[in-house]
């Protein structure tokens, strides 16, 4: 059985491995657009939990997939995310200027760069999912499961997903959305792709349907609400410097979160909850879902 430290191994493992394929994709000699690059490395290397991709290699290993097979979609995955938070960090936005303990993007650069930064890495996270446009060899991941991968992914960043639920976002700042409406939103502005990179995993294992894909299905879901749940109650408990990101930034811009809805005591009992209906959704995995389990844990737990 893994305890903790079994998964801080696994986990910087993971993340090492992640760092060199992110490098490896932003990796750019293209004089003209020099600025654009070094903005979209900036925002993208030496920061961050890579929780996202640590999901992708996580869900694939215990569907049996080795790590080679699963790289494409761990720095897809990582490259979406960073995406959305340059973007979530606009004045147009939430109008942040520290992430991951450095000035944000357009304040580090200028707006129009941040804007073309999210845009950038958005293009580059499908064309990475897309594979090297070769005929697969072997060991390699087959078309279709890349092309299920892209929809996978598509689906989780578009109006049902991480921009509608930002959307919602924009449109609740200031009012009331109730229970039911601010649920809603965590789910689609990050519970999406949380879900997403579970999913990215086991297809990558060649596991797209039957139960250990549902399960896969539910524990992602139920993950992602926990996770946003417990990013709520880090802006209300946390530390600015442990999280590299300013606290109170919600109540300052009158967001609706769960704490602010719910109370503190009440949000951290719901993140818990969650947290619990995800780690029983595992079950058919059996023994398999040990890490994933674990993981469930470290996304509550977490300082930061
Ligand atoms: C922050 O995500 C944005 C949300 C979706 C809540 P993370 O807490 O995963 O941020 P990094 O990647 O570790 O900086
Ligand atoms: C961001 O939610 C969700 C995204 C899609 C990026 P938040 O606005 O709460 O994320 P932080 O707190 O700025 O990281
Ligand atoms: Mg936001
Ligand atoms: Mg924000
Ligand atoms: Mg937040």
């Amino acid at each position: 059985m893994s305890d903790a430290h079994g998964l801080d191994a696994r986990l910087a493992q993971w993340r090492a491995r992640c760092e060199r394929m992110l490098e490896r994709c932003l990796a750019s000699d293209d004089e003209p657009t020099r600025r654009l690059s070094e903005a979209m490395r900036y925002s993208t290397l030496g920061g961050g939990k890579r929780l996202r991709p640590i999901l992708v290699y996580c869900a694939g290993e215990a569907c049996g997939a080795a790590p080679e097979v699963l790289d494409d979609a761990a720095a897809a995955v990582e490259l979406i995310h960073v995406y959305s938070l340059v973007h979530d960090d606009l004045p147009a936005m939430d109008n942040d200027d520290l992430r991951r303990g450095r000035p944000t993007c357009h304040r580090a650069y200028d707006e129009g760069t941040a804007v073309l930064v999210g845009d950038a890495l958005q293009a580059l996270a499908f064309e990475v999912l897309a594979g090297p446009g070769r005929d697969p060899g072997p060991g390699d991941l087959g078309a279709a499961q890349r092309l299920q991968q892209l929809r996978v992914l598509a689906c989780s960043i578009g109006t049902l997903g991480m921009a509608g639920g930002q959307a919602i976002d924009l449109a609740a700042a200031g009012g009331q959305i109730g229970a039911a409406g601010l649920e809603i939103m965590h789910r689609r502005k990050t519970g999406a792709l949380i879900q997403a990179s579970v999913l990215l995993g086991a297809i990558g294992a060649g596991v797209d349907s039957g139960a250990q894909y549902t399960a896969l299905e539910r524990y992602g879901t139920e993950l992602g609400l926990a996770f946003q749940i417990h990013d709520d109650v880090l802006d209300v408990a946390g530390d600015t410097t442990l999280l590299g990101k300013q606290t109170g930034a919600d109540a300052a811009r009158g967001k609706p979160t769960y704490p602010s809805l719910h109370g503190l005591a009440e949000a951290s009992r719901l993140a818990i909850a969650h947290r619990d209906a995800a780690i029983a959704a595992l079950a058919p995995l059996g023994d398999r879902a040990q890490l994933l389990t674990q993981l469930a844990h470290y996304v509550v737990n977490r300082s930061h």
